[in-house]
């Protein structure tokens, strides 16, 4: 309704529908659970067996949709809304596939890295890409929330695609993004604080955007073994004084808890390392060290 550009996409119900619609877009396949997963929803592949197994374990639930395969670079881009006027945060990068070398299943995301140096090259500078999203994506669905009397008012986080066509909406979340989260805050200069006020008060037309600092920040997810399946918990976490004594590094707790005198971990998004640096190497660096 509010004409922002997306992939396109067939609910399905039915196993036969569902095959409809895999031959209908061609691969590779893309079939996501109609509803919350946990990252864990969406299969991504050029096996159609696969696509469909997907869709079986899924329809149990309810609704698939199957949707048009969109390539490109992915960026997630939150903007901070008060139901009237929108402000952006600093684009992030994150990693959804579980391995290194960007490989196995999807996850929640497996970590990020802001800001995102090679938008300059595609649209001329950050801001003017940041601009390009606030203006064919953020304010016109916000807008199109408020005429529905439902105004939208918190985190809206646009996960898009950079596709050769444009920039389309992969999804939309009513939160903030992890680990995208822990990358982006690390380098905002404005007190967060301000502007969720801000938001919450409908005031941020009276707020600058947001300003964020020059570094480069890098952020890894440490996820329990047998993660995004059945994770294995309880295991005890050494060394978390050390990491956090390494320059420019902070720990953000994500599944632990404390068990006697030990951090143990208590679900599958165990903990995030996240670094700042002046280059992406060294930020990169500190938060492996
Ligand atoms: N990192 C993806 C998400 O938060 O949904």
């Amino acid at each position: 309704a509010a004409g922002v550009p997306t992939g396109r996409s067939t609910p399905a119900a039915r196993l036969e529908e569902v095959e409809g619609a895999l031959d209908a877009f061609g691969a590779p396949f893309v079939v996501k659970a109609n509803g919350l997963a946990s990252g864990k929803g969406v299969l991504v592949t050029e096996d159609r067996k696969a696509a469909l197994a997907h869709a079986t374990q899924w329809l149990l639930q309810g609704d698939v949709l199957v949707e048009e395969f969109l390539d490109g670079p992915e960026v997630s881009l939150f903007f901070v809304s008060d139901g009237h006027t929108v402000h952006p945060l600093s684009p992030a990068h994150d990693y959804k596939r579980l391995g290194d070398g960007d490989t196995g299943p999807n996850t929640g995301g497996m970590g990020a890295y802001s800001p995102l140096p090679w938008l300059d090259e595609k649209f001329g500078s950050e801001d003017a890409f940041v601009d390009e999203v606030l203006t064919t994506i953020a304010l016109p669905t916000v807008r199109q929330l408020a005429s529905e009397g439902t105004p939208f008012i918190g985190l809206l986080y646009c996960g898009l695609i950079l596709t050769s066509m444009g920039i389309r909406v992969i999804e939309f979340n009513a939160r903030f993004g992890d680990p995208e989260t822990q990358a982006v805050l690390r380098r905002l200069q404005t007190p967060l604080s301000e502007l969720l006020f801000a938001a919450a008060t409908g005031t941020l037309a009276q707020h600058p955007r947001p300003v964020f600092s020059s570094d480069c920040a890098v952020t890894i997810v440490l996820a329990s073994e047998s993660y995004p399946d059945t994770p294995i918990i309880g295991r005890p976490l050494y060394g978390l004084d050390a990491a956090s004594a390494v320059e420019g590094v902070r720990l953000f707790h994500g599944a632990t808890t404390v068990s006697g005198d030990a951090v143990v971990s208590s679900g599958g998004r165990v903990l995030n390392v996240t670094a700042v640096g002046h280059g992406f190497a060294d930020a990169r660096w500190r938060a492996y060290t």
